[in-house]
């Protein structure tokens, strides 16, 4: 189990308006599937915006140890030369993913079809996520894994030297399940299906046709059919990562919430499987456009334009919106609070096995922050106080999870008395630049206890 360093205490304290342009980095979805599918190609993928967060700097790390070429040239320039489908060399030593379930999720698919064997861990917190959801599906190909109870990390996975190919219903709504069959599905011959009930964010499938393979996707009755066909001879592309609406969340949720704010986020993918925060923020009635809408490397992208909105309403969010916001639920639970009435989710089981229990997490951390939370099992809702309401005075766990400890960050920009997290130190995985980007529009976040 891989550590991290000493934790670092951080505070946050109400701060005059934020204004200026946030430029959020890279996408992090994107940026693991540039590393992973570069790697799986014969040549050299230039990729330019990738995140250099922590969790993709461990899969560049994996990737390396898999046998591919990866380098850094800078100003988030890189490139990756690879070993093609089936290619991936036996590492020498264990694969650490950190924090990063995205990481290791598909790091196994991608594996799972070669005949080698792979050692798996990462941090305390991704040692304690369920894996079954993918080495269960990884069976159905060949592949073997022996870990702890539960399906836990550490484990060990025995690639399927013969892969037979897979048609897969994934039952719970995820696209690292999704995403981890349909990259061993690259190396099984024949037709590898995968059947999602629920669209989640299809990057994967995007990414996967930008690099030459052959993949459908069909909207059925049962539900978003995905047919990959095996064994294709991937293409090395040049990547231009867009801007992370996930990142993009955080200086969206706090302009909405201080007084005065005016902030300007540009160029946010806006791929409508991961924009679900925005529509409903927009439903509560907050002040945020979007300006020079585009497409770009074949997804929609817009600037966005966040300004304070005192007058919005809790609303109860679909809960068929909710695999198009899932990582967004905390950030929007603190919004919640700065609203008046209730804001009620629904559907977002899913939650509880992320970096964290996030409904747990919060719903504790917004009661100390003087919030009316109910929760139930797979659902939350926040009552809020409306703008300027909120108490706040509290120091809340992030237990290992940066959207944790941002997300109370953002609360401490307005609530009446400062919100302090133990270990802001997580961030790093996601947004390593989230102190300077906010300080530069106005907050007031310090490394500091209370
Ligand atoms: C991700 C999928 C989501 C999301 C995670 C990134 C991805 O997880 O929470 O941050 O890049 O595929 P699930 O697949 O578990 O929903």
């Amino acid at each position: 189990m891989s550590g991290h360093g000493t934790p670092v205490p951080m505070t946050s304290r109400a701060c005059g308006p934020l204004t200026g342009v946030a430029e959020v980095p890279g996408d992090k979805s994107i940026s693991h599937r540039s590393l992973i599918l570069g790697a799986m190609c014969v040549g050299e993928t230039r990729i330019t915006g990738l995140l250099e967060g922590d969790d993709v700097l461990d899969t560049a790390k994996a990737m390396r140890a898999f046998g591919a070429t990866v380098t850094d040239h800078g100003g988030g320039e890189w490139s990756v030369q690879g070993v093609g489908v089936g290619g991936f060399a036996e590492p020498a030593g264990v694969i650490d993913c950190g924090n990063s379930g995205t990481g290791v999720r598909l790091i196994m698919g991608a594996m799972a079809t070669t005949g080698i064997t792979a050692i798996f861990t990462g941090d305390a917190s991704l040692c304690s996520r369920p894996m079954g959801r993918v080495t269960d599906p990884l069976a159905l190909f060949g592949t073997r894994a022996v870990g702890r109870e539960g399906g836990r990390l550490p484990m060990t996975l025995v690639g399927a030297a013969d892969p037979v190919p897979v048609r897969y219903v994934v039952p719970v709504p995820s696209a690292q399940v999704k995403s981890a069959v349909l990259l061993a599905g690259l190396n099984a011959p024949g037709q590898t299906v995968v059947i999602e009930k629920e669209a989640t964010r299809d990057h994967t499938e995007r990414m996967l046709a930008g690099f030459g393979a052959e993949i459908d996707v069909e909207d059925t009755d049962e539900g978003r059919v995905i047919t990959l066909q095996g064994q294709p001879e991937l293409q090395p592309q040049q990547i231009a990562v867009p801007r992370d609406p996930s990142s993009a969340a955080f200086p969206v949720c706090a302009a909405l919430i201080v007084p005065g704010s005016d902030v300007l986020v540009p160029g946010i993918g806006l791929n409508p499987t991961r924009a679900g925060l925005f529509t409903t923020l927009r439903e509560m009635g907050a002040d945020l456009t979007y300006e020079n809408e585009r497409i770009e490397g074949g997804e929609p992208v817009a600037d966005l334009r966040a300004r304070y909105s005192p007058d919005m309403k809790g609303i109860s969010v679909p809960p068929a919106r909710a695999a198009s916001m899932i990582d967004e639920y905390p950030v929007l639970s603190v919004v919640a609070c700065f609203a008046t009435g209730v804001t009620d989710m629904q559907g977002v089981r899913e939650l509880r096995v992320k970096e964290s229990d996030r409904i747990d997490a919060m719903a504790k951390g917004l009661r100390a922050a003087g919030i009316d939370v109910a929760e139930g099992d797979d659902w939350w809702q926040v009552t809020g106080l409306g703008a300027g309401n909120v108490p706040g005075g509290a120091t809340v766990e992030s237990r290992l999870d940066h959207r944790i400890a941002m997300a109370f960050m953002v609360m401490g920009m307005a609530s009446q008395k400062p919100m302090s997290v133990d270990d802001g130190s997580p961030i790093t995985t996601s947004f390593p630049i989230f102190e300077p980007l906010m300080a530069q529009l106005g907050a007031q976040v310090s490394r500091a206890n209370g």
